[in-house]
């Protein structure tokens, strides 16, 4: 599909308020997401699993008004939110043209986190996806007829403008976005993986060690700009490409052994593209690579098939087989736990996307 088939063109106008309500999980790619053109198109194909329990929960109510403006009020936990806003107000500006009735309402946006805020862990993939959600359930509410192929993608669409990763989260339990060569996919929206899949990706868990919940250093939306004119970006890209190519013949063959090569790989290759960018950064802290090396000693020595990855921050995210779900979780409590901020984490598994709570 091409973005023009997403422009809303007939839609009754004389609907003058109502609400509607979704949760939205958040993602963690396996293959990463990390340069991107004009108009949130990326540079190369990333593929995750949805999650199940860090998510946003968003109810969205619309009422007529008369003016032209943009008008919306954000209320986070309860309390107005300020902070929210200019990313809100961008993704309107982008949504606009494929949601014309954006200036005919004013807007209420209630939305709560099921993971704390200062947790460190982006809430842009689970805010923007629900959101986006909610806006096409208006969408139904003025009286279109979707079918659910064409919500999900346009959902995904929609999620996209407001933050790439976002359009990976209406859907699960993989989900893959940007054009190539392995999956059915496209550059606009992300799709449900369409290979096959192993049981041994069954219920995959992904316990989330909060090491520093403090700001980013770096916010995501800089962090793509490193790519451009960076010295390894092409053959980054290529890479991703490639590694998209393995994963989906280990996701078939359920060979867990490759699939922690490819995800580590990736998980590091991020890090290092940020580490040789200019300006350069490290996001790992001292623990970060505690935790990496104890993950690799309890993996030598156990026999195991836990991994980390790493999104653009110092936390980890360890993934693991259902069938190791309790050894594991002993080895995080007994070794792993010591290096997160208070002790936190959050224990999550493979989900299978977003859910609508009130019509
Ligand atoms: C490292 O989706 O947060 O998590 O499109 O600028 O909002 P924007 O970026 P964002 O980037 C996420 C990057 C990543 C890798 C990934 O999720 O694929």
């Amino acid at each position: 599909m091409k973005a023009e088939d997403f422009i809303l063109k007939n839609y009754n106008s004389s609907v003058e308020s109502g609400s509607v309500k979704w949760e939205s999980p958040s993602n963690i790619a396996l293959i990463k997401y990390w340069g991107k053109k004009e108009n949130q198109i990326p540079e190369n194909p990333s593929i995750s699993f949805t999650l199940s329990n860090c998510k946003t929960i968003t109810k969205l109510t619309y009422t007529k008004k008369e003016t032209k403006d943009f008008s919306f009020d954000v209320y986070f936990e309860g309390k107005q939110n300020e902070a929210f806003k200019p990313k809100i107000q961008t993704f309107f500006e982008r949504i606009e043209a494929y949601v014309p009735f954006l200036r005919d309402y004013h807007f209420k946006i209630e939305t709560s986190n099921t993971f704390p805020h200062s947790s460190g862990i982006a809430s842009s993939a689970s805010g923007m996806s629900a959101l986006a959600l909610c806006l096409m359930s208006v969408e139904v509410d003025l009286g279109t007829d979707y079918t659910s192929e064409y919500f999900n993608k346009k959902a995904s669409f929609l999620a996209r403008l407001g933050s790439g990763s976002a359009c990976r989260s209406i859907e699960g339990e993989l989900v893959v976005w940007g054009q190539n060569e392995s999956a059915e996919s496209s550059d606009l929206y992300g799709i449900k993986f369409d290979g096959e899949v192993h049981s041994n990706f069954n219920n995959y868990q992904d316990t989330i060690l909060l090491v520093d919940k403090g700001e980013k250093q770096v916010s995501s939306t800089v962090g793509h700009k490193l790519m451009y004119g960076h010295p390894f970006a092409q053959q980054r890209f290529a890479q991703a490409h490639e590694n998209l190519a393995k994963l989906k013949a280990v996701l078939a063959s359920g060979d867990l052994q490759s699939f922690v090569e490819i995800v580590e790989s990736e998980a590091l290759t991020l890090h290092a593209m940020m580490m040789t960018s200019m300006p350069y950064f490290i996001l790992m802290k001292p623990n970060t690579l505690e935790i990496i090396n104890k993950i690799w000693k309890h993996r030598e020595e156990n026999n195991s098939n836990v991994c980390f990855t790493l999104d653009a921050g110092a936390n980890v995210h360890v993934l693991y087989p259902e069938n190791e779900k309790e050894s594991v979780l002993n080895f995080i409590k007994k070794e792993l736990t010591v290096f997160c901020q208070n002790g936190h984490f959050i224990t999550d598994v493979v989900g299978k996307g977003a859910q609508l709570i009130k019509k």
